[in-house]
């Protein structure tokens, strides 16, 4: 990779995701499962047009181009500034990504409730993690409904209480943020009322990673005010003075990626694990992680779970 590239990627400081741009370099973002892999996609998808909504800094669609996609769309609420998972998403990272990779994804800038822009028929629509954001839940139905698709994933957490379709408010406090939430029984009557048929439910657990990226998180805390800088590069621009006391996962060249912060030296900062029962360190390093989500499961039911389900249109 150039140096201008390099460059262009580490001096924007929102990444969320994190991406492949080459040569073994990432985006410093976060949420680094390959989300590809998690929702059950096809290996190739050689000649294949493909719709990613809620395309987010694009992890989906550069994978998407990479496995051969003919035409692949980049649907978000892409704006300039704002950043919050309801009201858009700075448009800057994917717009960097598309460039440095040389990439020919279409960004498309106005979301779901703006697709009927698009004049296209897709082989596959994606829509993972974006459902529960939005909060309409039958407004978003009946909207992927009137897209012209073969295949739809719509992947999300789901309420895990099964027996009837089910709609409601979340009832705990950490899914507060979400305005509706539903069953997966729900989402298949609905999409029926539009004439669209289940073609295959999975269900996966992310909670053994949220543990093990728990454990292994890497909090970093500076004594006083320190450099925060432009790149992780001692002589680019010190862009402010700022107390850190947050988590990074990303380390290069000497120094600590902060989102929404920048750059700070590994010498200004110490570093700290979270503090996690002795037993949960065992359990880990046995790698016997998945039997204790199991057991805990059996005594504490969790108000949702992850599932992908995947619609066809015939
Ligand atoms: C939790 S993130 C998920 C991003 C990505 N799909 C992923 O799985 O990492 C939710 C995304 O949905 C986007 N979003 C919210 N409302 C939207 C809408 N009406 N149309 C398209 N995207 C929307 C947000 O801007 C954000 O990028």
């Amino acid at each position: 990779m150039i140096k201008e590239e390099i460059e262009k990627v580490f001096s924007y400081h929102k990444w969320r995701q994190k991406i492949l741009i080459k040569d073994g370099v990432y985006t410093p973002g976060h949420i680094d499962n390959n989300i590809w892999l998690d929702l059950g996609l096809p290996q190739s998808v050689e000649g294949l047009n493909i719709l990613d909504i809620g395309s987010n800094d694009g992890q989906l669609v550069f994978e998407a181009e990479r496995r051969g996609a003919k035409k692949v769309y980049a649907s978000d609420l892409y704006i300039d500034k704002l950043e919050t998972m309801a009201m858009g998403w700075p448009v800057e990272g994917i717009t960097i990504l598309k460039d440095v990779k040389n990439s020919d994804i279409v960004i498309h800038t106005e979301g779901l409730f703006g697709l009927d822009s698009i004049n296209e028929h897709f082989d596959i629509v994606i829509l993972n993690n974006v459902l529960n954001w939005i909060g309409d839940i039958d407004l978003v139905l009946s909207t992927l409904a009137k897209v012209n698709f073969k295949r739809l994933y719509i992947a999300d957490q789901f309420l895990t209480s099964n027996t009837t379709e089910l709609k409601t408010v979340p009832q705990t406090k950490e899914l507060k943020t979400f305005k509706e939430l539903c069953n997966i029984k729900y989402l298949i009557s609905k999409m029926k009322e539009h004439n669209i048929e289940l073609e295959k439910v999975t269900s996966f657990s992310i909670q053994e990673k949220y543990i093990k990226k728990f454990i292994n998180q890497n909090n970093i805390k500076s004594n006083g005010e320190v450099d925060i800088f432009n790149q992780p590069d001692q002589n680019s621009t010190v862009i402010s003075k700022s107390k850190i006391d947050s988590s990074s996962e990303y380390l290069y060249n000497g120094f600590y990626f902060v989102r929404s912060v920048g750059w700070v030296r590994k010498e200004d900062v110490s570093g700290s694990k979270n503090k996690v029962s002795l037993l949960l360190k065992i359990i880990n390093k046995l790698n016997l992680l998945s039997l204790y989500i199991f057991l805990k499961g059996l005594f504490r039911s969790d108000e949702t779970s992850n599932y992908v389900l995947v619609f066809k249109k015939n």
